[in-house]
């Protein structure tokens, strides 16, 4: 099931009870009660062993890993007990690596399930930042949905929550601001993909109190360089990338070709390395999220995180040597 479905195709299952926002309220207050009565810092202040390159969040003194990693597809393995393990060979490699952001959302089938199983086997978790999505048009829906995802993690609480596909962005967005205001998440944000309703997109940017977008940004479609990037950096937003390697499709595409002897100069080994390194080094973006469901590939991907990043000059050397193969 590509992501470049439009999500209001969708026909979210009908059987979940909906539930209104003051039960939703109620069951938090009771199940995260213990949580919400210590005060709310700030977390996770990122510490590893190695030097590893990191982004502020804007507005705030907390620095995320610039690699994060996704699950659309890769952590859709149902009950499958082989390839669960398998996932958590992925995330334990990950978060070794220095890695943070995981992100995902109930439009993933069973992936949230699948992370919780992961979490649970992992002694080191702590520098995991959660991030997940309201994917419904019903309101109410919403909120069972987000109950539904701290049961499949096994958290008390999310650092992200955000609007999937700006679907009924809105009434979403109100509910999550009020649990924001309440601390039961530490940022709420929005999403989009492929380039679709960026007009929309920039409204809310322009206009909605929130911490974060995610859009899709790789160095064959820039897209977002025209007015999304600008104007993250100029409303001080956090910028997720998805899609970094277009869907896996960069692959294919390129890697029987040569890498150009100028990547090593900012330390790229791979060409993983120098789709993620071009993503990174773009001054208002805070992480990119590419998805894997090999240990061997995220061992790549997560080697982006060292060395140095590829200045002004030397992006525009990366575009001219794509645009030439
Ligand atoms: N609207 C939205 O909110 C939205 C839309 C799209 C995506 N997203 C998020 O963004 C994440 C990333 O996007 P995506 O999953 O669509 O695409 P992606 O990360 O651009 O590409 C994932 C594909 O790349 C392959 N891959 C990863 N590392 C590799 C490596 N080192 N060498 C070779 N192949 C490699 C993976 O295959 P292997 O498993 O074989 O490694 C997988 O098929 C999603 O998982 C999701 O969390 C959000």
């Amino acid at each position: 099931m590509p992501e470049s479905r439009e999500a209001h195709d969708e026909k979210p299952e009908a059987t979940r009870a909906v539930i209104t926002r003051r039960a939703f309220l109620k069951y938090l207050l009771l199940t995260v009660g213990a949580a919400l009565s210590a005060p709310f810092l700030p977390r996770p202040v990122f510490c590893a062993p190695r030097t590893i390159i990191t982004r502020r969040i804007p507005r705030t003194d907390e620095h995320l890993p610039v690699i994060g990693m996704g699950t659309w597809q890769t952590f859709h393995v149902g009950s499958d007990t082989r390839l669960r393990d398998a996932r958590t060979d992925v995330l334990r490699t990950f978060l070794k690596m220095g890695g943070g952001m995981v992100d995902s959302s109930p439009m993933y089938g069973s992936a949230e399930q699948v992370l919780g199983y992961t979490l649970e086997r992992i002694d080191d978790s702590s520098s995991l930042f959660s991030a997940t999505k309201i994917w419904t048009p019903f309101t109410g829906q919403g909120i069972s949905q987000i109950m539904d995802s701290h049961e499949y993690w096994g958290l008390e609480q999310f650092d992200l929550l955000q609007v999937h596909n700006l679907l009924n962005w809105e009434k979403h967005l109100e509910t999550l601001l009020e649990w924001k205001s309440l601390g039961l998440t530490r940022y709420v944000g929005i999403t989009t993909s492929h380039g679709r309703r960026h007009d929309l997109f920039e409204k809310v940017m322009t206009t909605a109190p929130i911490d974060f977008v995610q859009f899709t940004y790789n160095i064959v479609d820039r897209a977002a360089e025209d007015r999304l990037l600008p104007i993250a950096r100029e409303r001080e937003l956090g910028v997720i990338i998805n899609r970094p390697f277009q869907g896996g499709q960069l692959f294919p595409r390129f890697e029987k070709l040569p890498l150009p002897a100028f990547a090593k100069t900012f330390d790229c080994r791979n060409w993983a390395q120098f789709f993620l390194k071009f993503i990174v080094s773009h001054p208002a973006v805070t992480c990119a999220i590419p998805a894997t469901s090999r240990v061997d590939h995220m061992i790549e991907n997560m080697g982006a995180l060292e060395g140095r990043l590829p200045d002004e000059g030397e992006r525009r050397m990366m575009i001219q040597y794509i645009a030439s193969l």
